[in-house]
């Protein structure tokens, strides 16, 4: 079975396809590479820079899953060019799956984003609740499930919501939040946390990458699925990390008051499971920070990189 993922070299990405080699799949890890490749060399695997805009590009021969992972994948990039994030995070999935229709690829796996519910006074955010998108990047994943679910006659279409992942990735994001206080401690010697009350969903990076896995296995699993499994404050995350690391958590005040509870027992009921924790991304990276492999660099920060980078070209 050949694999296209897109955005296969971003934090999942670089995660996800050494699973899919393990697993015995074909894999291209198509992607403008922003923020590098990492990927070892496999013979099962081919790394192909490119833009999905544009989609003569994308090498799809041969293709029987596609797993759409590329986009400008968070509010404050995707506001920094709003232009660039429909094209990237909309228009090219509504190509993407225009061309896989027309190719008979049989199999599309969408990484959609548990922000598109924006502010939620429910206790419990469940898949059928009204989507009301605030930023750009949410805007764009909410009219791509749409798309999406249209083709699904002609394939099978599986769209997930995660939470905000954590943990290691030879691509390291330290601008998601469990990420970020833990690096903040190991090189700030402090946490300052903005608001802290605000409860938020989370999802480990190999419970994440292990769900795309599930997926591919179990086609008759269609439709849309919250994937988060750990509605805690960031204050809450803030003193997992200080458990590790004794230091000073400061509160400022925030101007985000995204605040919400994802309810994943939709997606509990097809059998999959998580197996890892918050607690277990932190203690990861503190391992990791302590070997000298991991530091706190500007290129793990999408949205300073991407300033500094691919809009400043
Ligand atoms: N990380 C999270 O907490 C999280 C949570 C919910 C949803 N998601 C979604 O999961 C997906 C992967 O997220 P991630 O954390 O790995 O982000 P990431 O930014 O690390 O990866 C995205 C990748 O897409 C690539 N890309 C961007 N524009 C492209 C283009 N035009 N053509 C080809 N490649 C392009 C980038 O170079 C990058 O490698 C994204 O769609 C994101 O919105 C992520």
């Amino acid at each position: 079975m050949k694999i296209l993922v897109t955005g296969g070299c971003g934090y999942k990405g670089h995660v996800l396809v050494p699973k899919l080699l393990n697993k015995g799949y074909e894999v291209i890890a198509f992607d403008t590479q922003w923020f590098g490749n990492y990927h070892e060399p496999h013979e099962n695997l081919q790394v192909v820079k490119g833009d999905v805009r544009n989609i003569e590009s994308i090498p799809l021969a041969g293709v029987d899953c596609i797993i759409h992972l590329s986009s400008i994948a968070n509010d404050p990039c995707g506001d920094l060019n709003p232009q660039l994030t429909w094209e990237v995070s909309a228009l090219a999935t509504m190509q993407l799956a225009d061309k896989a229709k027309r190719l008979g690829i049989k199999h599309f796996i969408f990484a959609s984003s548990g922000s598109v519910y924006g502010v939620k006074d429910e206790p419990q955010v469940t898949e059928e609740l009204e989507l009301k998108p605030i930023s750009e990047y949410n805007k764009t994943k909410m009219v791509s499930e749409r798309v999406l679910l249209s083709y699904g006659d002609d394939m099978t279409v599986q769209i997930v919501r995660p939470a905000t992942v954590c943990g290691l990735s030879p691509r390291m994001r330290l601008d998601v939040s469990v990420n970020m206080l833990t690096m903040q401690a190991l090189s700030k010697g402090r946490i300052t946390v903005f608001g802290g009350a605000q409860t938020r969903p989370n999802i480990h990076i190999d419970d994440i990458t292990d769900l795309y896995l599930f997926l591919i296995e179990h086609p008759q699993v269609t439709g849309i699925y919250n994937a988060g499994f750990e509605n805690i404050s960031i204050l809450d995350i803030a003193n997992i990390v200080t458990r590790y690391i004794p230091v000073d958590v400061i509160v400022t005040e925030s101007n985000d008051p995204r605040s919400y509870r994802v309810n994943s027992d939709k997606l509990l009921a097809t059998g999959f499971r998580p197996k890892k924790s918050v607690d277990d991304a932190v203690r990861e990276i503190i391992e990791r920070f302590r070997t000298g492999s991991l530091k706190d660099e500007d290129r793990f920060y999408n949205l300073k990189w991407m300033q500094q980078t691919v809009l400043a070209a």
